[in-house]
């Protein structure tokens, strides 16, 4: 199968960096939201993006108009009718997603493939919502997508092999780096960061260290690019916890148990960044 007509579903910071990677690579890109203003703040995001390019001198003027022409705004499910790949990057809920799979399972052509972005939710169970769990997949951006490599693609029970191998195929031409996983919560990358995360929210609420000290540690002593604390206030204290709670749930081991300290700052709405308090003030 050659994909070449794409819809990436949700407009937000992962699925605007989305279609951002599928249109500079070439694709056909449909974005859809459920509202006219998240596709105007994701479209918003993509110029953003793609006039540093341009300003850094690695993209021209007319790559950029034609890379934006690429991207058709959508707000009608039905125009996925006529789609190569549908790329679900909406709210990390499982009652939306299998009603949202079940719904583009009616209107996709039979041999379309569903993938979904969710950072830890079952393939398997969005795929049973469908008459096609063959071709349903987990196709996993890291935040920002238009910079991170890795796109962690994850096999349901069903997914054929031939599936796969288009996604894979894929990812290389979006210029990522596709590493396989089997469906288990919270795949690779979250079973290993979000404890880790976990762990430094525990290091606060024991008094051991300052988030900012805690922080310092971590970048200076294993070179990682951002502290535990910064990377949840950027990725979201409401995501942290609901990907730890997938964890405990779906492990049901103690090990995987939430810190009360997480959960405190959520009931909070101190969210992270978004919501200009997390661990640290944002103006
Ligand atoms: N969108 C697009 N580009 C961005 C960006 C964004 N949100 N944030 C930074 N960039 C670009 C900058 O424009 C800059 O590009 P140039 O080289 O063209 O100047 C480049 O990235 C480096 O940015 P900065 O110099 O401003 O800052 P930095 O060197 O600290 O890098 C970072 C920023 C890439 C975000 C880096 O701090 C980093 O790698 N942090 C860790 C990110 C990470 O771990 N992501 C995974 C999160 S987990 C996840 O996504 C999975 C999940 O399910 C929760």
């Amino acid at each position: 199968m050659n994909v070449q007509n794409v819809m990436v579903i949700g407009a937000g910071q992962m699925g605007s960096g989305i279609a951002q990677v599928c249109a500079m690579a070439g694709y056909q890109v449909k974005l859809h939201d459920i509202k006219q203003e998240f596709l105007d703040r994701g479209f918003g995001i993509i110029k953003k993006n793609l006039s540093r390019q341009v300003e850094k001198g690695r993209m021209t003027e007319e790559d950029m108009t034609a890379t934006l022409n690429r991207i058709t705004p959508s707000l009608d499910l039905q125009n996925a009718s006529d789609i190569d790949l549908v790329i679900e990057a909406a709210i990390e809920n499982m009652e939306i997603k299998t009603k949202l799979f079940a719904e583009l399972d009616k209107i996709a052509p039979a041999d379309a493939i569903l993938a979904t972005n969710t950072s830890s939710l079952p393939i398997t169970e969005i795929a049973a919502a469908t008459n096609r769990p063959e071709k349903v997949i987990g196709m996993h951006f890291m935040n920002p997508v238009p910079v991170m490599k890795l796109v962690e693609i994850i096999r349901g029970l069903a997914t054929t092999d031939e599936v796969y191998a288009v996604i894979e195929d894929m990812t290389k031409k979006l210029s990522k780096v596709p590493v396989e996983v089997n469906d288990f919560p919270g795949f690779v990358s979250n079973r290993i960061l979000m404890p880790m995360i976990n762990e430094a929210i525990f290091t606060v609420y024991e008094g051991v260290a300052t988030p900012e000290a805690i922080d310092e540690v971590m970048k200076l002593g294993m070179n990682h690019p951002m502290g535990p604390l910064t990377l949840a206030d950027f990725i979201g204290l409401d995501t942290c916890l609901y990907i730890m709670e997938t964890l405990h749930e779906g492990f049901g081991d103690d090990k995987y148990r939430p810190c009360p300290l997480l959960r405190k700052y959520v009931k909070a709405g101190w969210l992270g960044k978004k919501s200009g308090r997390g661990f640290y003030v944002y103006e």
